[in-house]
């Protein structure tokens, strides 16, 4: 029996998301409902003193090597930059990561590096005002951009993109988004989606697959696979040149197929929500409570147990790659993205 977070199939989770809060100030179709939502009190959520005991026990007693800090939207929590530089206090040596919507990063990016965080994620799904008002809801696309220059100025290296890709929407968008990743040093990862939304709209048919997006992008651009091993993470990595000019590597494009090649089984992740529960999977049907032992005057021991329970039962796989939905295999959770941290 191994000491860490192992399960059933062999895996063992070494890569600690704690999501934060679980409001946000974008409004993602493939994320959030337009409104309706219920935030959960102040009083619900994880606090410092409890964000950092979570990782103090993970990294002591746990095996964990990494920590990325999600939402909602983890920059509208006033005390981001705290709880980095506590975590960091205690931890000089973690990678400490963020992914981020970047709006309002302009102006923290400086601190949150000061604090010792260690590299960001910013989801940028297009270049386009009228584009990004549709897919998000709200307005803020100069936020963004202002926010991946004050990354980069900052020296939060390397700097990624994420961009989850709408069929009819920003689909064809994908050669110019890389195109300007690759001007600016910025690593681009394409995501497939996955049925995460609110809304339950969702359907596999209609999702932009990794082998069209592979065409869209063949439009204009030589991809060729990066022979590095991969390591559990979730994008396969692509190695950017033009027909014109083979030879000259611009930069690297990341691939996550998440729904049509899944990376299930080398999953290295364990999740906790903005509350405080243990979510072995994005697609767990099960969540385990940690908040209350917290809050209860339980040891170290008691929480590690708990949250080692929690992961040995993290399922094989989550079942829609090989089926569609509504079949036994795979049944979409209530928890929108927005509510598990991504
Ligand atoms: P790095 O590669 O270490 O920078 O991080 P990451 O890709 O794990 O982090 P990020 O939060 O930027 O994740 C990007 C997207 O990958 C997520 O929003 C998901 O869409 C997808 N993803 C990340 N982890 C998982 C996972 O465990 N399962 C699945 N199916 N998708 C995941
Ligand atoms: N499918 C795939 N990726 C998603 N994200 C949010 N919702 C979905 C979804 N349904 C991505 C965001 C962000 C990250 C946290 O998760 O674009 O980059
Ligand atoms: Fe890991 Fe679940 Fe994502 Fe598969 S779907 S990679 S098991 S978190």
């Amino acid at each position: 029996d191994s000491p860490g977070l192992g399960d059933k199939f062999g895996r063992q989770a070494t890569d600690l998301r704690i999501s934060l809060i679980d409001k946000c100030n974008l409004r993602c179709t493939y994320c959030m409902p337009a409104d309706g939502l219920a935030w959960l009190p102040k009083s619900k959520l994880l606090t410092l003193e409890e964000v950092t005991r979570i990782v103090r026990i993970g990294v002591r007693d746990l095996g964990i090597r990494e920590l990325r800090l999600t939402g909602g939207e983890p920059l509208v929590r006033v005390d981001l930059a705290q709880i980095i530089a506590a975590v960091r206090a205690e931890h000089p040596d973690l990678p400490i990561s963020l992914t981020t919507n970047g709006v309002g990063l302009a102006k923290k990016a400086a601190a949150l590096a000061e604090a010792g965080l260690s590299r960001i994620n910013v989801s940028l799904d297009t270049l386009h005002a009228e584009t990004f008002a549709t897919l998000t809801r709200r307005n803020h696309i100069d936020s963004v951009f202002e926010g991946i220059d004050a990354a980069l100025a900052a020296g939060l290296a390397p700097v990624k993109i994420n961009a989850v890709l709408m069929r009819g929407i920003n689909d064809v968008q994908a050669p110019e988004l890389l195109a300007w990743a690759l001007e600016r040093g910025l690593e681009l990862r394409f995501i497939e989606q996955m049925p995460l939304d609110a809304d339950h709209t969702w359907r596999k048919d209609n999702m932009v697959t990794a082998a069209q997006l592979r065409g869209y992008l063949e439009t204009r651009f030589l991809l060729s696979p990066d022979t590095r091993p991969r390591d559990g993470a979730p994008a396969e990595r692509f190695m950017v040149s033009t027909p014109d000019d083979p030879q000259v590597i611009l930069g690297a494009v990341g691939i996550i197929a998440s729904v049509s090649e899944p990376f299930c089984s080398d999953c290295r992740r364990t999740r906790i929500t903005a509350e405080g529960k243990v979510m072995s999977c994005l697609f767990s049907r099960e969540e385990t409570d940690l908040s209350a032992l917290l809050r209860d005057g339980s040891d170290d021991t008691a929480v590690g147990e708990r949250w080692r329970a929690a992961m040995w039962g993290k399922p094989r796989a989550h079942g829609m790659d090989h089926v569609g939905l509504g079949s036994k295999d795979f049944v979409q959770s209530d928890r929108s993205m927005s509510a598990i941290g991504g």
